[in-house]
């Protein structure tokens, strides 16, 4: 647990010391859970806003991207169920003072009980070496069978309670389970009750003719409410979808694990709107395709899994997680929603407009149903770049600190670094970045020696680095060096763009999901 936090004290300190992310309106000690984006965090989010809507919008011929604004009817919000079921359950420490979501509060309590079965598992690989078969250790190993059932047990039982809407059983839940707050240590807890998440903002000059507003907490009811507009304007036959990346906001109570759960965030969301009947079918395909997106990145699938939710929003019958291994253990970094016409049905329902579709093939009109998925651009950028964090010994004993970010989403692709600051290399370098800087971006760095360059690159997650020296001059070739490897080429300048290009092309990295 020490070296979790540890690392992921590291991951926060180097996301500031390298512009990537700090905390909001830091010069008044911040604002909690806001969070801005410096010079290589907006490059970096933009580009796996990028990576994600090309994926979704280009590759996807019945797929279509819409930008809806943040405010939205205030009838939009009683329709979509936000207003009455937007809430989570809080219970405060008498003791402490401090507020929990009593789910998590009882969430955190299985994932020690899962830390433990892991822990088995990797005393049991190392045990049996070669021949260890991790699903049969899973399914015959008597203590984690035991574990195992207790994690499934209680979550069973929250998720029934929470949907039965029986908040004294959550309490009563904690309280058998003896969840202590991760404060004060102290057991004495209040009731639980529900919390509204949205934030409430008013519109209109003057007091007498304000309409009170939500700041949307999800992007999802901009493309609903747009359904009809799409549809006819675009002649998009069914299956198809809208996609958009923007703003949500939400009044969190826990707010913490830095940009992991934040009260202004950004979600990359899309609605694929389907026969009704088909649900299952497109859920199952939205799951797949958008597992192999994530691995496409190169990420590693063991860090990847699926979690199939017990306790299910109010508007879907069917929804699972793709977790992510964050630095503080499994958590969701994306849901796959099967939500059948809820929204679309209460949006007509409250409109008095009809958002049907007429089938052509079956010669009738109906409310199509709806897969969605969605994804926090937030936590997405958190979930690469604290994979991407490394510290690695090397051969002649010192450690470098390398942020080996997937080069298609690295902020700056190369780095143009003259050898010395004299006799004409300083020109060279600025002539190849002059060069450069059409296809991609490109910085120039002539302060320190180029060992301490290339170390500053690496925690930077440049993927390569120029290096201009006298020899440049001479024969019109550079040091090409690469990030991960270190590995240097001697290389024509004429050639630099070429290798950049087939390393960064997102066209090749996209490809791997097909
Ligand atoms: N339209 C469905 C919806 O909003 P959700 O599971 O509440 O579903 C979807 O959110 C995704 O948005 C999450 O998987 C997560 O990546 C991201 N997300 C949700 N709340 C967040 C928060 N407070 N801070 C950062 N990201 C968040």
């Amino acid at each position: 647990m020490a070296k979790q936090e540890d690392d992921f004290k590291k991951v926060i300190s180097h996301a500031k010391e390298y512009g990537y992310v700090f905390q909001s309106s830091e010069i008044y000690d911040g604002l909690s859970a806001v969070y801005d984006y410096g010079q290589n965090g907006a490059e970096l989010k933009k580009n796996i806003r990028e990576y994600w809507w090309t994926s979704m919008v280009q590759l996807n011929e019945n797929i279509v991207g819409i930008d809806a604004a943040i405010f939205m009817h205030p009838t939009t919000w009683k329709a979509s169920g936000h207003v009455d079921a937007f809430n989570d359950p809080l219970i405060d420490n008498k003791d402490s003072k401090k507020r929990y979501r009593a789910d998590v509060l009882i969430e955190d309590y299985v994932a020690k009980i899962e830390a433990k079965i892991e822990k088995e598992v990797e005393k049991a690989a190392k045990r049996f070496g070669d021949s260890f078969e991790k699903e049969q250790f899973l399914t015959t190993n008597q203590r984690v069978m035991e574990y195992q059932e207790e994690a499934t047990r209680i979550l069973k039982r929250m998720g029934k309670s929470l949907a039965n809407e029986d908040l004294a059983d959550v309490k009563k839940l904690i309280e058998e389970l003896e969840i202590a707050c991760p404060m004060s240590g102290s057991k004495n807890w209040t009731d639980v009750k529900q919390f509204n998440l949205m934030f409430g903002t008013k519109l209109g000059a003057s007091a007498e003719n304000t309409t009170d507003l939500y700041l949307r907490p999800e992007t999802a009811q901009g493309i609903f409410v747009n359904f009809s507009n799409v549809q006819k304007s675009g002649r998009m036959k069914i299956p198809f979808g809208i996609a958009q990346t923007g703003k949500a906001f939400r009044n969190e109570i826990v707010a913490r694990q830095f940009i992991f759960r934040m009260r202004e965030f950004e979600q990359m969301e899309m609605q694929f709107f389907i026969q009704p009947g088909t649900q299952k079918e497109w859920y199952e395909i939205w799951k797949q395709k958008r597992l192999k997106w994530h691995l496409s990145l190169g990420l590693g699938t063991e860090n990847y899994r699926f979690h199939d939710h017990d306790k299910l929003a109010h508007y879907a019958d069917a929804a699972a997680d793709i977790e992510f291994r964050f630095p503080f253990g499994f958590k969701e970094l994306e849901g796959i929603h099967s939500r059948t016409d809820f929204d679309l049905a209460n949006h007509e329902k409250y409109s008095g407009k009809k958002l049907q579709y007429f089938d052509p093939e079956k010669n009738e009109n109906y409310v199509p149903y709806v897969v969605e998925t969605s994804i926090g651009l937030d936590r997405m950028f958190l979930a690469v770049f604290s994979h991407a964090l490394q510290e690695e010994e090397l051969d002649n004993g010192t450690v470098r600190t390398v942020l080996r970010l997937p080069s298609v989403l690295a902020p700056t692709k190369a780095a143009v670094l003259p050898l010395v600051k004299k006799d004409g290399l300083p020109e060279l370098a600025q002539e190849i970045v002059e060069d450069l800087k059409w296809d991609f971006m490109v910085t120039y760095d002539e302060k320190d020696a180029v060992g301490r360059r290339y170390r500053r690159q690496d925690a930077n997650g440049t993927p390569f680095c120029i290096t201009v020296d006298h020899q440049s001059l001479e024969d019109h070739t550079v040091t090409l060096r690469h990030r991960d490897s270190m590995q240097q080429q001697r290389i024509s300048i004429n050639d630099v763009k070429g290798i950049i290009h087939k390393e960064v092309d997102m066209k090749s990295w996209l490809k791997q999901m097909v």
